[in-house]
């Protein structure tokens, strides 16, 4: 990554990405968007039992949306679950145990999922920045496994049951640290690139961006769309990145502020103004890449991306499902 890139971004950070920059943009917002009365809606949230994902299972409980959170540890998908009645007093706050590091078991949870319930959204929030390399039990490296891998095969797969409701939407959670990498198919496991957890995590990012692009072109039906949640103080922040957290932690946003958009993408009439596959930071469509930044991806590398997880995808499909 360029020097150029690095610096332009961190300063659009401390401009854009913290709490100053969210109660900028706040001025703007218009509060009737999330005044929104959702109850007979379906939402399915990875990662909900902290952080972002949280909050927004919390602001869509809320409003009467029946709440599916998606998480990997029953101890702490409950004790959330009962947060979030409490605090909503929404009863239809459902848990699912999922590791989204395991392609075989979220294909055979989604598969079963589709059998006993609709969905009109799904979020994909859950992720991963795994500092050191790591395999899953799969032999499939942790955060492109999670991150990209997992969410590919869990959005996959649950199309069926989207393309079937009105208003139907996929919103994925990204990072603003995308803007730094450019798509690079040819090592997406980083079995042979020098390893740095901020980095592979960035790349999987801009992956997750260039899916929701594409899938916006095949699924017309659908409204996709993939965000920045701003710099907020969540788990993930303090435990993966120590350093940035000790020097970033008086500016960084609340979970709430992280999960606005969010929240927006999944709810409101407004959002869905916009057209399918774009990249959002506090309610906007913003650019994809940096003024002058070389990160547009070469000819033909976005495709291949989406074969590659395809062929990876089907290897752990319960029967031909693509
Ligand atoms: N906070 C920020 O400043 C920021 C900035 C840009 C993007 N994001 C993105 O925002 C999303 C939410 O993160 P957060 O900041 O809110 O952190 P967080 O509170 O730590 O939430 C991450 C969630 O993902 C879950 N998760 C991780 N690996 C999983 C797996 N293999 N299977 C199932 N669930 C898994 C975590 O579960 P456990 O509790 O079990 O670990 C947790 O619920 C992530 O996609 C992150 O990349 C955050």
């Amino acid at each position: 990554m360029s020097l150029y890139r690095n610096t332009v971004w961190f300063l659009k950070g401390l401009r854009e990405y913290t709490k100053g920059g969210y109660e900028s943009a706040a001025r703007y917002f218009v509060a009737e968007d999330l005044q929104v009365d959702v109850t007979g809606k379906s939402y399915m949230i990875t990662g909900a039992n902290s952080g972002i994902g949280k909050a927004t299972a919390l602001a869509i409980a809320k409003r009467g949306g029946t709440v599916h959170l998606v998480c990997r540890s029953k101890d702490r998908a409950e004790e959330a679950q009962k947060e979030i009645i409490t605090s909503s007093g929404n009863q239809n706050v459902l848990v699912h145990l999922l590791d989204m590091s395991n392609p075989k078991e979220i294909w055979e949870f989604a598969e079963k999922f589709k059998t006993e319930n609709r969905l009109n959204v799904l979020i994909n929030n859950a992720g991963c920045m795994v500092n050191q390399r790591e395999l899953t039990e799969d032999g499939i490296e942790k955060n492109f496994a999670t991150n990209v891998l997992g969410t590919y095969i869990l959005t996959r797969a649950l199309l069926p049951a989207l393309k079937h409701e009105e208003d139907a939407r996929v919103v994925t959670v990204s990072s603003g640290g995308m803007l730094v990498q450019k798509l690079d198919v040819s090592d997406l496991q980083f079995e042979t690139s020098t390893f740095d957890g901020t980095m592979v995590y960035a790349q999987n990012k801009r992956q997750q961006v260039i899916l929701t692009e594409q899938w916006a072109k095949s699924y017309s039906k659908i409204h996709f769309s993939v965000m920045h949640p701003g710099w907020a103080d969540t788990p993930a922040v303090r435990s993966s990145m120590p350093d940035f957290y000790e020097k970033m932690k008086n500016r960084l946003r609340t979970e709430e502020q992280g999960a606005d958009t969010v929240v927006w993408l999944a709810i409101s009439p407004a959002a869905i103004k916009n057209a399918s596959g774009l990249f959002f930071q506090d309610r906007k469509p913003v650019s994809t890449h940096l003024p002058l930044a070389s990160t547009h991806s070469s000819h033909g590398d976005e495709e291949k991306l989406l074969q590659i997880l395809q062929d990876m995808s089907l290897k752990f499909a319960p029967s031909p499902k693509l």
